[in-house]
């Protein structure tokens, strides 16, 4: 039987990166690196090579990249476009654990923040297993995610006290009528969705490169700072070609 492991390493920054995930590297034969195309994208695999030199340890082990497809953005129908990208990943994840892992080695994949949140790789070998590949099983090593960066960078609970939190995404939330969210994590965000909740008084919490040297933290009633916000993420982008961010929306 292979293993294989997804392995969360934080959002970002080294230090954030917890033993068991270092121990954890350390009994690895093959990491596998998937490579997003596009400008500055090529940062995200430097943080996962800084992260091996630091901890992978002395044990002999190879690195193998394989370019991760990119979702079709031109196919109108969202969810049938993110299907297709999924199998494609599939196929290409498949392959890596067919091809680069020995019966009774074991294989890594590092997932960015935790494998849990908004990321497909639970759910890629899962989906693996499920059509029949019996030749593997995995763990999943949990990792700190962005939004607990965010919340400890702003120095707030994720919660107010016996109130709901929602975790959702740029796209959902303009479903969503404004008066209805008193408390809500928004990711994937690549529509400034935040800017409809200036009228209804909601304050922002926001954050962008959370853990890298290079961070960016907002904060205020959305009326006042957004603009702020869409200036630092213009220069994020006019620096590194992409951004990430994350935010949590409340209603005071
Ligand atoms: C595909 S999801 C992956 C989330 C990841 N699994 C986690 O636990 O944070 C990518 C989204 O996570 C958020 N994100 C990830 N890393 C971030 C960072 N360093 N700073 C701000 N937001 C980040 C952004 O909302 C981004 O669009």
């Amino acid at each position: 039987m292979k293993t294989v492991h997804l392995i969360g390493i934080g959002p970002g920054d080294p230090e954030m990166v917890t033993v068991q995930a270092i121990n954890t590297m350390k009994t690895v034969d093959v990491f596998f690196l998937l490579e997003k195309a596009g400008r500055g994208k090529e940062s995200l695999l430097a943080v996962r090579r800084d992260i091996l030199e630091r901890y992978a340890g002395e044990r002999p082990y190879r690195v193998v990249t394989a370019a991760s497809p990119q979702r079709n953005r031109e196919n109108p129908n969202y969810a049938e476009g993110v299907i297709e990208w999924r199998d494609e990943r599939l196929t290409i994840i498949g392959d890596l654990i067919a091809n680069e892992l020995t019966e009774g080695q074991v294989g890594a994949f590092l997932v960015w923040g935790d494998p849990s949140l908004y990321d497909g790789m639970i759910e890629s070998l899962s989906l693996l297993q499920r059509q029949g590949r019996q030749d593997f099983d995995f763990t999943v090593i949990p990792g700190i995610t962005s939004v607990q960066v965010l919340t400890a960078r702003h120095r707030i609970p994720l919660n107010r006290i016996a109130e709901t939190i929602t975790i959702t995404t740029g796209r959902l939330l303009e479903d969503v009528a404004p008066a209805d969210v008193t408390n809500a994590v928004v990711m994937l965000d690549s529509r400034q969705a935040f800017r409809r909740f200036a009228e209804t008084g909601h304050e922002v919490y926001w954050g962008a490169l959370l853990g890298s040297p290079d961070e960016r933290l907002i904060a205020g009633p959305v009326a006042e700072v957004a603009d702020a916000i869409e200036g630092e993420l213009e220069a994020v982008r006019a620096q590194n070609g992409w951004v990430m961010d994350t935010y949590i929306l409340r209603k005071p």
